[in-house]
């Protein structure tokens, strides 16, 4: 997110950008992009080369900032709380650079950070270490994103809304002065709240589209009982209500990534703090939890016990078009195929299995083919295009017994049921005729 806000922002504005590690601050300088991101490469290159875009390590590269964006990490505690370590000390940092100001800089929080955090953690460390007051000596000002990995680019060039929640009236001018700037014409709806209203939006955003997915894996598993149901159908004919809308409706392993599951996990453990109900968050948690599970069990089921059977799994990324495996649901489905005794082979066009992460003895393969070599069962858990392009031959060519296990739900059952064992998530068995 920092990395997206910051190249967006130097095609119009200079910017620098901070972050702590030295290593990834020299590759970024050179030009080379650290993550798997659609536009993300052209937009470094131009930054550099226009010289309004650097990155450092240190603080004091953003001094006599206008505007200074937090955008570090939020990630769980153990009990998965929030954890604010890294907003404590880029606030600490921020409050020693502005120290210095002459002019009176405006503080963005773009970190996603509970309710309350930056009136009673950003702000205090702010004027501690600055020694200036909210208001008069700089401004604040709490801006959720809403981008998404894949097009992260796209989402910050044209987001469909701009939220703030500023301290006072000066830091809402500000803020929204800079985005009228950069977005001109194009800029988008903005939506105006206190500090906690726009913790908040960021907070019911992800829990609201991580339930929709909790929601229809749970009706998916109902259609999975009757033969020929399908999720997809009962998907349409859910959404196509005006009220309800199709989107996040996709029924699949469940959902993954860096911000739902910690998202949801933080916002339940701050309701509970609060003693405010947070079942209907854990109940999302819990189907999704067990979705990998499911899809272990109904690839047993199909193809019978695991045990010394070649399994190729397609898709490690947490979803299409990223390389990160962050909560990625394909980690657990590996783990349990492994445990039950399976040789598991997978193949990520951008991803890879994280080191460490006791999963050393599934084999990587170079290529589709490679993967689906001699396997006897095949499981697609990310919607890649490359799958989805994949015809009922190319299976049937290299598997040794074509059963194909579609957690993902990218194929057509109609065509691929006639020449494969072809089951799908969400979709009943077809009675045999
Ligand atoms: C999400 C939010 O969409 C974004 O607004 C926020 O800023 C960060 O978190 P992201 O994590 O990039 O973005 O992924 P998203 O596209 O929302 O998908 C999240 C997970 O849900 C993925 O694993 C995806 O495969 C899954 N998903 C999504 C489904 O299983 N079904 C759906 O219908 C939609």
């Amino acid at each position: 997110m920092g990395l997206s806000t910051a190249v967006c922002f130097a095609a119009k504005f200079h910017t620098a950008a901070i972050d702590i590690d030295s290593a990834r601050v020299v590759q970024l300088n050179s030009g080379r992009v650290p993550i798997h991101e659609k536009g993300l490469k052209p937009l470094l290159e131009k930054g550099l080369k226009s010289r309004r875009l650097s990155f450092s390590s240190e603080p004091s590269a953003v001094e006599g900032s206008d505007a200074l964006f937090i955008a570090v990490g939020t990630p769980s505690n153990q009990d998965g709380s929030i954890d604010l370590a890294q907003v404590r000390a880029a606030s600490v940092d921020i409050g020693g650079v502005i120290k210095r100001a002459p002019n009176k800089p405006l503080v963005m929080v773009r970190s996603t950070v509970i309710p309350g955090t930056a009136r009673e953690v950003v702000k205090p460390l702010l004027e501690q270490s600055s020694g200036k007051t909210c208001g008069t000596g700089f401004g604040l000002c709490s801006n959720p994103e809403f981008l998404r990995e894949g097009t992260a680019i796209q989402d910050t060039m044209l987001p469909q809304r701009i939220v703030l929640g500023p301290f006072d009236d000066g830091s809402l001018h500000a803020a929204s002065a800079l985005y009228r700037r950069f977005y001109g014409k194009k800029t988008p709806p903005t939506v105006v709240t206190t500090p906690e209203g726009a913790e908040l939006v960021k907070y019911g955003s992800n829990s609201l589209l991580a339930s929709r997915v909790s929601f229809i894996n749970l009706i998916a598993r109902v259609c999975e009982l009757f033969p020929g149901t399908d999720v997809g159908d009962v998907a349409l004919g859910i959404g196509l209500d005006p009220r309800i809308g199709r989107q996040f409706l996709q029924a699949g392993p469940g959902f993954g990534g860096s911000c739902f599951p910690k998202d949801i996990r933080a916002f339940s453990a701050y309701l509970e703090g609060l003693a405010i109900d947070s079942s209907i968050l854990k109940s999302v948690l819990r189907i999704n939890d067990f979705q990998p599970e499911h899809v272990v069990a109904l690839a047993e089921a199909k193809a019978g016990p695991l045990g010394g059977k070649k399994v190729a799994v397609l898709g490690l990324a947490f979803k299409a078009e990223t390389g990160d495996v962050r909560e990625s649901r394909s980690i657990p489905v590996v783990k349990m195929l492994l445990e039950k005794g399976a040789s598991v082979h997978t193949y990520d066009p951008a991803a890879s299995l994280p080191k460490g992460s006791g999963l050393d003895s599934a084999v990587r393969s170079p290529s589709v083919s490679e993967c689906l070599r001699g396997a006897d069962l095949a499981i697609v858990m990310t919607a890649w295009r490359q799958f989805k392009a994949l015809r009922p031959r190319d299976f049937q060519a290299l598997m040794r017994t074509p059963v194909l296990l579609d957690a993902r739900r990218v194929y057509d059952p109609k065509v691929f049921s006639r020449t494969l064992q072809y089951f799908a998530v969400g979709r009943g068995e077809d009675e045999k005729r």
